[in-house]
């Protein structure tokens, strides 16, 4: 990696620029939950009996565990014979505490509407709708497809399969039907939970006739739950499908919350690889609770009493999963949750909801700061934003000029930022700054939180002190991912391989002078576009599947806002005359409207080697529009320079 041309390199030296540093102010840490080096002390002594603590003080079991863990590389058990309901941490143990009125959410509908949930309310909900699904023959281990906008009920129907012991797998609901089929039937699941539509921008989107177009390839769906929310017309089979304010209304509000094993599976969340097909994750019950509960409250210095907290992600992410749904639940915590897009209807609809909810913890991605920052400052100051304290990013590197203006514009200068490093896989949060202990550098995610080890490593596996280098995990940790659906060997040969006894994230990341470490993004073919992670290869695959598409490559390019942005080279058949424009929406039907490419362009020829392996690096070139060193190991050179020619003319 960081070969002379590579974008990383040029992103080591301006990250490498950076010398500002950001102590926690003193009044912050008059109130923090951990302002010195106890809890990083105490990992290190013993890191398993460390997360056996924070097991044992933030989590209720039903049974005790006997082995903290159980690690047989690549599989890891937690918390060994113990047993315990996720729901019940995240509803009863608080309603049972005296805490039924406390808000559990503050949910606000992007036209305007809001709802008010508190933990009694949110339990009795679950239950009706735990109930429901055992009404419509849902056991402990059937799979559960959710497809849902950003709306209680899919917070609801979540916590009602983890009641049950149903294992969920949440479909962000910008996906297409396709891309829904897939899951559903590598899963098998016997549900679907969808609506029938939600508002984005301003409209309503459908999403049940999505559902329909899927369902006609799932054998395994039986049947069909539709929340009512966009209003707008719907087919319902009868038999299949179900209106959930139908099923709730005529469901008891009595649902045990029965015990499970640590080690049973609490969902599946499906993300891009490098291959064209998507891996179910596999998360379980015991270790995953502990690790976001424990994070979601030192990391965010959480006071559940007074704070009001906001993750701006979608429950269909695995941020919605651990710090929607999860982990602040599991604390206790008053949120927000927001239904829309940031600008409906104007470019302040963020800065309103912080003051009108007066949010305290606000979290968010890096390409929605930026974005932000296109829109202006005076955005933000037409708002109140001085209840914030703690502001939180994730999903892609932050540059540091975002960071400062995070900072400054919404921070007011006064609040710690915690640069969260995760990933689906890592089910919580792992490299991220403490706000009342760490010492922050814009840009830099720090440090790996107490409990966690990682290292930065060569090629040939040496540890690296200082200098750049790939990711790696070097301790089994609870909240980790326990494989792959149905596919133990890519999940060995994903994670486990590339360097002996070590996890490898896919990430380059680099260590400063003062141990600082600097994610650098992906060292696969896996592209980061506005925080949401898209494999090259399912991209080509989409493209390809058209039927005027002979060859298509496609590469990430860095963009100022979205992080990277797709552009794809693709040849056409013959006799074929699609354009831009058809292929772009082809992609989008396959697989989203997120994978749709920013730029298509049609060409004779692709550079490839000798041996005739696409050469991508010189394609993210001529995206980026750097002048191409060395061609001489392509077995057409004359294509670059038309390729070249081609993304120039074609600049806006
Ligand atoms: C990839 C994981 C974790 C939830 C959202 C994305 C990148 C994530 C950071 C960060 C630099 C980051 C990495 C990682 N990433 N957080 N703070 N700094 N890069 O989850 O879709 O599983 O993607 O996102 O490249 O491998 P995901």
């Amino acid at each position: 990696m960081a070969e002379s041309g590579d974008p990383t390199s040029d992103t080591i030296n301006a990250l490498m620029a950076e010398d500002r540093v950001f102590p926690p102010p003193d009044s912050f840490k008059n109130d923090a939950l951990v302002t010195g080096t106890f809890l990083y002390d105490e990992a290190s002594q013993d890191d398993e009996a460390f997360w056996a603590r924070q097991a044992a003080e933030l989590v209720d079991w039903d049974t005790e565990w006997d082995t903290i863990l159980d690690w047989q590389l690549p599989d890891a058990k937690w918390f060994v014979g113990g047993t315990l309901n996720v729901a019940h941490n995240c509803l009863d143990r608080h309603v049972a505490a005296g805490r039924g009125d406390k808000v559990a959410i503050h949910w606000e509908g992007e036209p305007g509407d809001t709802r008010t949930i508190t933990y009694a309310e949110l339990l009795e909900e679950v239950c009706r709708f735990a109930n429901a699904l055992k009404g419509l023959g849902v056991e402990a281990g059937d799979r559960i497809n959710i497809y849902l906008p950003m709306i209680p009920e899919a917070a609801v129907a979540m916590l009602a399969c983890a009641r049950i012991g149903a294992v969920h797998s949440v479909v962000f609901g910008g996906f297409s039907s396709q891309s829904l089929a897939d899951r559903i039937n590598d899963a098998e699941a016997k549900v679907l939970i969808t609506a029938d539509g939600g508002y984005r921008r301003g409209a309503v989107f459908p999403l049940k006739p999505a559902a329909d177009e899927a369902i006609a390839e799932t054998p395994s769906i039986e049947h069909v739950v539709v929340v009512q929310r966009g209003g707008n017309d719907v087919d319902m089979v009868d038999g299949r499908d179900h209106w959930y304010h139908e099923l709730i209304g005529g469901a008891s509000s009595e649902c045990p919350a029965e015990p499970f094993d640590a080690e049973h599976l609490l969902f599946l969340l499906y993300t891009s690889g490098t291959t064209g097909r998507p891996k179910g994750i596999m998360h379980t019950t015991g270790g995953y609770l502990t690790h976001v509960t424990y994070t979601h409250k030192y990391v965010f210095d959480l006071h559940p009493e007074t704070d009001v907290y906001w993750c701006t992600a979608d429950v269909g992410w695995i941020t919605g999963h651990s710090y929607i749904v999860y982990g602040p639940l599991s604390n206790g915590a008053t949120q927000v949750m927001y239904e829309g897009v940031p600008n409906y209807p104007g470019n302040d609809r963020f800065w309103e909801i912080v003051a009108k909810y007066g949010v305290t913890i606000f979290y968010t991605a890096p390409t929605a700061i930026r974005t932000f920052m296109k829109w202006g400052d005076a955005e933000p100051a037409k708002h109140d934003l001085s209840s914030l304290r703690v502001l939180g990013t994730v999903g892609e590197p932050i540059n540091p000029e975002a960071w400062m203006w995070y900072h400054e514009h919404i921070g007011g200068g006064r609040c710690p930022i915690v640069d969260t490093w995760w990933q689906t896989e890592t089910g919580g949060m792992m490299i991220s700054p403490l706000p009342g202990a760490t010492t922050t550098k814009p840009g830099s995610a720090t440090f790996p939180l107490p409990g966690v080890r990682a290292e930065i490593v060569d090629d040939d596996a040496n540890r690296i002190d200082v200098g750049g280098g790939y990711l790696t995990l070097t301790r089994p940790w609870p909240g980790m991912l326990r494989g792959i659906w149905g596919d133990p060997q890519r999940f060995r040969d994903t994670y486990w391989s590339r360097f002996p006894d070590r996890y490898f994230a896919g990430d380059g990341a680099k260590l400063d002078d003062d141990g600082y470490l600097w994610l650098l993004g992906r060292v696969d073919d896996v592209m980061n576009v506005s925080g949401h992670r898209i494999s090259t290869t399912e991209v080509e695959s989409a493209l390809v599947s058209h039927p005027s598409v002979a060859e298509a490559a496609v590469v990430g390019a860095t963009d100022d806002t979205t992080g990277q942005a797709i552009f794809a080279y693709v040849i056409l058949r013959g006799d074929s005359d699609a354009d831009e424009d058809v292929l772009r929406a082809h992609v989008a039907e396959e697989i989203g409207a997120i994978a749709k490419p920013k730029r298509i362009f049609l060409t004779p020829d692709l550079p490839k080697t000798r041996s005739g392996k696409i050469m991508r690096r010189l394609l993210r070139d001529v995206a980026e529009g750097r002048n191409i060193g060395d061609t001489t190991t392509l077995a057409d050179a004359s294509i670059v320079d038309e390729l070249q020619a081609r993304a120039t003319s074609s600049d806006d």
